[in-house]
Parts: C-alpha cells; structure tokens; sequence
C-alpha cells in the first residue's frame, strides 16, 4: 500500500500519479488535499508519514509546489527517509543507496509526464543495502538522540 498526499500546488500532479497507479494496479491510501483549495501541506505530510512510520503503508509520495516543504515535514517524523527528486539519476539512487520510503514531488517544477517518470523510478528501483545499512542505521542513531 502506498501512502499519497497533496496541497494545492501538487493536486493535479497527484490526480496525474493516482491514475498511473491505477494503470499499474499499485493500491493507495489518499491522504488528501480533495482539490485545489489552499491547504496547509504539513498535516498531510505528517498523516502520510505516520502512516508508514507505522506500518500501515509501505512507502509514499508527497507532492507540493516544490516538493520541499513536504518533504522538510515529513523527514520530522522518526522513520521517514523523505528525499525531493526533479531527475532520473537522484530519483534512482534515493531508492537503491538511501532506500528513501516518501518520494517528495513538486507540481510547480515538473510536468506530469517527467513526474511520473521518476515515480515509475521510484517504485521500480530496489534499495541495495549492505555498506548503505550502516549509513541508514547512523540516521536512526540521529533520530534517537545517540548522533
Ligand atoms: C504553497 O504555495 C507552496 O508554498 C507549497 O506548495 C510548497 O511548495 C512548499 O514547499
């Protein structure tokens, strides 16, 4: 299960992932916003986060006017691995050496097909593991006070 969620500058980018993941047959929770009305982006980033800090989703993705504010929200929460993406490259190697768990997007930076690129990257790539655990492991060392 995939955790999603917006503000209004990400809207129509996560209308545009939703129906890529329903072509895909990939399910998700929709964390909100419902359309394009300003909202506030970081309770929706912290509901997407909790929800797979605490099990209930697998991994997300966040889609603001930049991708950033989502993602410096949604990093606060122990567990997250949020990482703002914009090309192939990153995008790819958030997956396979940071083994990011919140792809952060930003509505008013990519189009939709360059979007859903990257998305395709980011569900597709697998985390690598090995030397990069030891690395995962010092930011939960960060997390709990003992970095
Ligand atoms: C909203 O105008 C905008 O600030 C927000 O979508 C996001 O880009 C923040 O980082």
């Amino acid at each position: 299960m995939l955790a999603i969620g917006c503000d209004h500058g990400g809207f129509q980018l996560k209308k545009a992932i939703e129906a890529y993941l329903e072509e895909r047959g990939i399910e998700y929770k929709d964390f909100g916003c419902p359309d394009e009305t300003s909202v506030d982006y970081p309770p929706i980033a912290a509901a997407v986060a909790h929800s797979i800090a605490n099990g209930e989703c697998e991994r997300g993705i966040l889609c603001c006017g930049t991708g950033i504010g989502m993602s410096i929200s949604a990093n606060k929460v122990d567990g997250i691995r949020a990482a703002v993406c914009t090309e192939p490259y990153s995008t790819e190697m958030t997956r396979r050496h940071n083994n990011c768990n919140c792809l952060c997007l930003g509505g008013r930076v990519l189009s939709p097909e360059k979007a859903l690129e990257l998305v395709r990257i980011y569900l597709d790539t697998p985390y690598e593991g090995g030397r990069h655990q030891r690395r995962l492991d010092m930011i939960a060392q960060i997390e709990r006070g003992e970095l």
